[in-house]
């Protein structure tokens, strides 16, 4: 939409800013740290008074690198608040990060943001001048016009304009690495009902990342597709490069990785490892809720739904894997139980769904996290052994599994499984690593030689027809 000059843009990239952050969550509190320090005055609003006070009196904690380092050197220039009405006063931008949650029809729930919405319309009617909310939670497309918006006109009494404006901003970032999301971002993604609305979310977005990032600007309904589109897209990735990862598994002499190095020079490298199905809190959902949103609008919805079933084929498939290596004496250890490495976090994460199926089966596990181990407890509590360290996993268990690519793989002694099998689901070890170990399966690798079954006369006839 609108462009602006290079002049301008060093204006309003050095102006001062006042600005809200309801929800002060993961992503919230994270955004709110940023922007205080790059030298804006921020007041953060949440429900829960806990966050509000110890933010108040920094003492608030976060798993997130970063965050906690720019709250402590952000002196007065974060502080929080449960009251909407003193935040809306003393701000003329505020950003809402409350929770979109799934519901019962795979979309996104705007209650969270709805209340927020109320919260600071009803500010607005005793503040003076123009005021701009910009929304980053992920919601279905459609959502702002048709509700958001609305809302916000109905409880400000203001209309979109001259003295409200609106923006969808949603971040494109991952647990773990929040603050590298919100200060280093592939672009930033600005949809927009005006161009001065976007102009100023720009220039909080300007202060805090390098001066060569990309900007999109769009309508907001766009943006809205934008987000969920770019989820989706990456498990579209993840399930291609899974794909190939099982079918070189089942062919010799065929290794997963060189393929995808290659494809990676036509396609781009990023979110093609063939490994473990995905799962987290986003991406299993951003691809139901693109489906739920294709349905509505009759548009096929069989690519987002293919890719989700194939998700859970894909788990079946390595579940199938190992336990064809193990007799079922064996003890099952697995190295990685959250949805990636990095996170406390076990949302739809396979380590999970994997010990679930284990456990069906009758099997033993003993299990290993270096931050996700009090969650998995909490689940599973007395139906798994849970190690103290990853040589502590290694030394419990007869068949260990790979299951997350974590940096402490490198401080475990891999010569406690001289004796063992480990199945590797990223190829993660090195060579000196898989050279201490009994039996290294990596999995997205055929065997190094034809193998028996390849010669059977079944596949060698199949193959004929299909190649005649
Ligand atoms: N976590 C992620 O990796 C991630 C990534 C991309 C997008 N998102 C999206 O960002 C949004 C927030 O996610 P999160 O992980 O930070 O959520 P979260 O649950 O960690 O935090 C949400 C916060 O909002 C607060 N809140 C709820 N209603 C409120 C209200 N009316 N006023 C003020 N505060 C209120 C809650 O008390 C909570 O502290 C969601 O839409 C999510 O989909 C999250």
């Amino acid at each position: 939409m609108s462009q602006v000059t290079l002049l301008e843009e060093t204006i309003i990239r050095k102006k001062q800013l006042d600005v809200s952050v309801f929800g002060l969550g993961k992503v919230g509190l994270t955004l709110s740290s940023c922007l205080a320090s790059a030298g804006h005055n921020v007041i953060g609003v949440d429900i829960n008074d806990y966050l509000v006070s110890s933010l108040n009196n920094k003492t608030i904690s976060s798993d997130e690198p970063g965050v906690q380092d720019r709250i402590l050197s952000s002196l007065t220039r974060l502080l929080a608040t449960a009251n909407a009405e003193e935040a809306i006063q003393k701000t003329s931008l505020t950003f809402i990060i409350v929770p979109t949650p799934s519901n019962s029809f795979n979309g996104f729930s705007l209650r969270f943001v709805l209340e927020a919405c109320q919260a600071i319309g009803k500010a607005l009617r005793n503040k003076d001048g123009r005021h701009v909310v910009s929304l980053v939670s992920t919601v279905l497309p459609g959502s702002s016009d048709q509700f958001i918006i609305p809302e916000l006109e109905k409880s400000s009494g203001r209309k979109i304009g001259r003295d409200l404006g609106y923006c969808y901003n949603p971040s494109f970032i991952a647990l773990g690495e929040i603050v590298k999301g919100i200060e280093t971002p592939d672009y930033v993604l600005i949809g927009e009902t005006d161009p001065t609305s976007g102009d100023l979310v720009l220039a909080a977005h300007r202060s805090m990342v390098p001066d060569h990032t990309p900007i999109a600007r769009m309508h907001p309904i766009e943006a809205e597709i934008t987000k969920l589109a770019s989820n989706t897209h990456e498990t579209m990735r993840v399930s291609f490069a899974n794909m190939l990862m099982a079918a070189c598994s089942e062919t010799p002499l065929a290794n997963v990785d060189r393929i995808t190095e290659a494809l990676s020079h036509r396609m781009g490298k990023r979110f093609f490892k063939g490994a473990t199905p995905f799962g987290g809190p986003c991406w299993p959902r951003d691809n139901k809720a693109l489906a739920a949103f294709l349905d509505m609008i009759d548009v096929s919805s069989s690519m987002p739904r293919h890719i989700d079933i194939f998700n859970e084929e894909h788990g079946s498939y390595i579940l199938f894997k190992i336990l064809e290596l193990c007799e079922p004496k064996d003890t099952i250890g697995v190295l990685g139980l959250s949805y990636k490495p990095e996170t406390s976090l076990i949302e739809r994460s396979y380590s999970i769904d994997l010990i679930q199926a284990c456990i069906n089966e009758r099997r033993q596990i003993t299990a290993w996290d270096p931050m996700a181990l009090q969650n998995t407890k909490d689940k599973f509590g007395l139906q798994v052994n849970y190690a103290t360290s990853g040589n502590d996993c290694l030394d419990k268990a007869s068949v260990i599994v790979i299951t997350a690519p974590l940096k402490e793989l490198s401080t475990i002694n891999w010569s406690i499984a001289k004796d063992k099998t480990v199945i590797d689901c990223w190829r993660c070890l090195t060579p000196s690593q898989r050279e201490q170990i009994g039996r290294y399966i990596p999995l997205g690798q055929g065997s190094a030689v034809p193998s028996p079954l390849w010669k059977t006369p079944r596949l060698r006839n199949h193959l004929k027809l299909l190649t005649n």
